[in-house]
């Protein structure tokens, strides 16, 4: 996450996140004692011992396949998410749905009037937090975002109308389901640093 977000980066934290090479050894090295039968390919089909010696293919749902990293270490992120232009779509379709939906009128209202700049802001802050460019502070500069939110009445209501609505814009993309639930989880963290950093504007300090 880029400097001065003032909440936790999505990086390897939880014990899944974490699993560096020896750890990945050290589970392969179970799974070879605790399966007697070869693992199921993730298109059902069973993975045979290659020429090359791997035994068994393992894989968290916290890694991103194509690049064998976990989530939240380096760009592993940003890749599962399509980089740019699949945050960039996965930003469209939540203001789309924020401005359509009556349940997001609340939060929808909240934005200033020019949602384009509020969409480029959102798309190129991911972008960054994510692991890759950092597309925000090229443009806007620094950001912290309970700060940037403090002027805001954002109670628990209107910070569940903003994760809802996230949730099921990144329903519609095309992410590997491990990476949408991390994904949400992550977006949990900032999402509630904004309730509680707004919450002497609407008397819920908790
Ligand atoms: C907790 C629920 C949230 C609500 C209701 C909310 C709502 C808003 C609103 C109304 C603005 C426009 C502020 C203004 O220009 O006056 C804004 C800006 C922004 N929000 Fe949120 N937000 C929430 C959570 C988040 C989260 C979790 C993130 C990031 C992961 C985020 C990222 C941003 C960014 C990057 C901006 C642009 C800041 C700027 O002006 O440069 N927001 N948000």
């Amino acid at each position: 996450m880029p400097d001065g977000t003032n909440v936790s980066v999505p990086a390897a934290s939880g014990p899944d996140q974490a699993m560096s090479g020896i750890h990945l050894v050290i589970a392969w090295q179970i799974m070879r004692v605790q399966s007697p039968q070869p693992l199921p390919g993730r298109n059902g089909e069973h993975r045979r011992k290659t020429s090359q010696g791997l035994g068994r293919f393992c894989y968290s749902p916290r890694m991103n396949l194509s690049t064998a990293k976990p989530f939240g270490s380096g760009d592993a992120s940003f890749q599962a998410a399509g980089g740019e232009a699949g945050l960039r779509q996965l930003v469209d379709n939540f203001f789309d749905r924020m401005s359509s939906d009556e349940r997001f009128t609340t939060i929808y209202d909240l934005h200033p009037e020019d949602k384009e700049i509020s969409r480029d802001k959102l798309a190129r802050f991911l972008c960054g937090w994510l692991g890759d460019p950092k597309l925000y502070n090229e443009k806007y500069g620094a950001i912290g975002i309970p700060r940037v939110h403090a002027h805001l009445a954002i109670a628990t209501a209107e910070r569940d109308q903003w994760l809802t609505c996230m949730t099921e814009s990144v329903a519609e993309q095309p992410f590997a389901p491990g990476f949408k639930t991390y994904l949400m989880e992550q977006l949990y963290v900032p999402a509630e640093a904004v309730r509680r950093r707004c919450a002497v504007n609407v008397e819920q300090v908790q």
